[in-house]
């Protein structure tokens, strides 16, 4: 059954739910899988811009290069709360475009958008939610600042920044978000964060003491060419089987193996 944002909003692991789990998903056969996993929500993350489409960041993928791959995630996964990533530059400039963006994405065919940054996204997150659509958020390593952050690096080190990071998850709480991730922190951190709202965080790289754990489908299924993040636990050696498969289809062709009588009209 498809879980709504104010179902997901009241699985706190404090209050004895079980850990929610989080999935990214870009395409029809993606989220056809992760639907037969019995994932609680799909992301649509905008690491489609890194996984699917070989960019080295998530700041090169537009509104409508979401729309495109909600759509067909939606196609796969009719039955799963689907999120939907608000791209670089969709939410940062002016709250109507931000509230028409998250509008897009909602028309594709997502339950709710996500949105990354504390309370500098305030205004954003605020017109959104005055739309009736549900946001969640995002705190930590926010993909969409690697420029600021010089790199991919885990954050709230510092007693100072880690302070600043549990203000901005409580204040966005406070506005209304239904749960956020939060990604790339130290473990101490991510549960300090989960004690102070009252909506589940969902962690990636954050530790165990969180509400729920979110991976990226190439990365869990080995499928991607570059190194994974130490928080990443890869359960399949995708890129090998997949690659081993073509081979063996191409040395069938080279052999007169394929087709065979059965295989032919
Ligand atoms: O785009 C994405 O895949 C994400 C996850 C890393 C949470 O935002």
């Amino acid at each position: 059954m498809k879980l709504s944002a104010p179902q997901i909003a009241k699985k706190k692991v404090s209050n004895g739910a079980e850990p929610l789990v989080m999935i990214t998903a870009y395409d029809e056969p993606s989220a056809r899988f992760v639907e037969a996993s019995g994932a609680d929500l799909l992301l649509v993350g905008d690491s489609v811009a890194n996984v699917v489409l070989g960019h080295e960041d998530t700041l090169h993928v537009s509104v409508r290069q979401m729309c495109h791959h909600i759509a067909a995630a939606r196609i796969g996964a009719p039955n799963t709360h689907i999120v939907g990533d608000m791209p670089w530059m969709s939410y940062h400039t002016d709250v109507n475009d931000a509230v028409r963006a998250a509008a897009a994405l909602v028309r594709a065919g997502a339950d709710s958008v996500k949105l990354e940054g504390g309370r500098v996204r305030a205004e954003a997150i605020s017109a959104i939610l005055n739309a009736e659509i549900p946001v969640m958020g995002h705190l930590g390593l926010t993909p969409q600042s690697v420029m600021k952050f010089g790199g991919f690096k885990v954050q709230g080190r510092e007693d100072e920044a880690a302070k600043e990071m549990v203000l901005d998850a409580k204040a966005i709480a406070d506005l209304g978000v239904f749960s956020m991730v939060v990604e790339g922190v130290p473990a101490e951190l991510g549960l300090e964060i989960g004690r102070a709202v009252s909506v589940p965080v969902i962690g990636i790289g954050a530790g165990a003491d969180v509400d729920g754990q979110v991976l990226v489908f190439h990365d869990l299924l080995g499928l991607g060419n570059r190194k994974t993040a130490k928080f990443v636990r890869q359960y399949l050696n995708g890129a090998e089987l997949m690659t081993s498969a073509l081979r063996e289809f191409g040395n069938d062709v080279r052999s007169g193996k394929f087709p065979s009588d059965e295989e032919s009209y």
